[in-house]
């Protein structure tokens, strides 16, 4: 069954009058994405990504991913039988790009890294590798890669771009730096419009195909339920999770679902298909033993303690804190990030359906 979904998923079009088959991946977005580039970046001292138990269940080695194995990104580029994508910054000089790269960092933001110095809670940044630098790695490899508009145009016209998830980040500093709801959803129409905006520079550049994620139900993060752990049990969802910020995160996706709408009009010739990771997370959410997550979603695997196994004088890798037995039991890895048990259970919505629209 999978087998055949997931050639469906490659060789989408074979039926219609053009072929056409992803042959290359382009990546941009925050650690929900990074294959390597915060780690390789040197940005963060000492980092824990760098360390096992990062890495545990699939490399076996710490790869720089946020998790204890493969992401989204790894299952898509399994699924269509390319290599998994490549740092931009692993890249050689002169080394050949094949079948595309990946220029997410870990803790980038939609927005510019500057305006959350200018805000006083700059401190807070993992990197300053936004959402725009990666824009402008993009187009300085584009130019190694093609020339003129119709070039380029060919030479992506069987590539998949994602553009995200990313904007998570913009709301998480915030969030933690103690913004209120209320502000909080003033950022919204600034961080849809960063995402939107690289969306269509990406299609100026030639991008034909374009995956662009939505937020998590931040509401069931660890990390967000440790902070925000309220005495008013009508904060909580029937699956234990906040409610207001899961009203956040669905306030972000509906702006970003608008704001898209109106791109398809302005470029008709561009498949631009959102994926619902609200939507498939929370399916798995709702029913976590029915997955195979026997150990719940919203404890983390790896941590230093508490209700949610997160403590932040304890963080994953860090001293204090273990990993737990069995990774893919759970869907919380290190607290913010999700396990491989997840992100594959993600990745499989989005492939198979029915979480992207229109279906890729
Ligand atoms: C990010 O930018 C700020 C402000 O320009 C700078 O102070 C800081 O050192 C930069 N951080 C990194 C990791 O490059
Ligand atoms: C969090 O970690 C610190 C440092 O290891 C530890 O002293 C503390 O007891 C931990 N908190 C919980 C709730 O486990």
């Amino acid at each position: 069954m999978r087998v055949v979904l997931v050639l469906a998923f490659c060789f989408i079009g074979t039926v219609s009058t053009s072929p056409l088959r992803y042959d290359s991946i382009y990546s941009f977005g925050d650690s929900l994405a990074d294959t390597g580039n915060l780690l390789l970046s040197g940005a963060v001292a000492n980092p824990v990504i760098g360390k096992l138990p990062y890495g545990e269940t699939f490399f076996k080695r710490p790869t720089g991913r946020c998790s204890d194995g493969r992401l989204v990104i790894d299952f898509i580029a399994e699924a269509c039988g390319l290599p998994y994508v490549p740092p931009y910054l692993s890249l050689g000089k002169g080394k050949k790009v094949q079948h595309g790269v990946n220029f997410a960092v870990a803790g980038a933001t939609a927005l510019e890294a500057q305006l959350f110095y200018d805000k006083g809670i700059g401190q807070m940044l993992w990197t300053n590798h936004s959402l725009s630098v990666q824009l402008g790695w993009f187009k300085n490899l584009k130019s190694t890669l093609c020339n003129t508009k119709k070039d380029c145009g060919n030479y992506f016209k069987r590539s998949l771009f994602l553009v995200g998830e990313i904007g998570g980040n913009d709301y998480n500093y915030a969030f933690f730096a103690g913004t209120n709801m209320k502000q909080m959803q003033a950022v919204v129409p600034l961080v849809v419009e960063a995402i939107v905006g690289a969306t269509s520079m990406l299609i100026e550049e030639g991008a034909a195909e374009l995956v662009v994620p939505g937020n998590l139900p931040i509401g069931c993060s660890a990390v967000y339920l440790t902070f925000f752990q309220s005495p008013n049990k009508a904060d909580y969802d029937q699956n234990g999770c906040l409610k207001p910020h899961n009203s956040f995160s669905k306030y972000h996706n509906a702006q970003l679902k608008l704001a898209l709408e109106k791109l398809r009009h302005k470029y008709p010739h561009a498949k631009i298909i959102y994926a619902d990771y609200y939507g498939v997370a929370k399916q798995m959410i709702h029913a976590p033993l029915h997955h195979g997550f026997s150990n719940g979603v919203l404890r983390a695997c790896c941590g230093g303690g508490g209700p949610y196994n997160f403590n932040i004088s304890a963080r994953c890798g860090h001293t204090g804190s273990k990993s737990c037995k069995s990774p893919s039991t759970y869907g919380n890895w290190d607290g913010i990030h999700l396990t491989e048990a997840s992100y594959r259970y993600i990745a499989m919505g989005l492939i198979n359906g029915p979480f992207t629209s229109p279906p890729l």
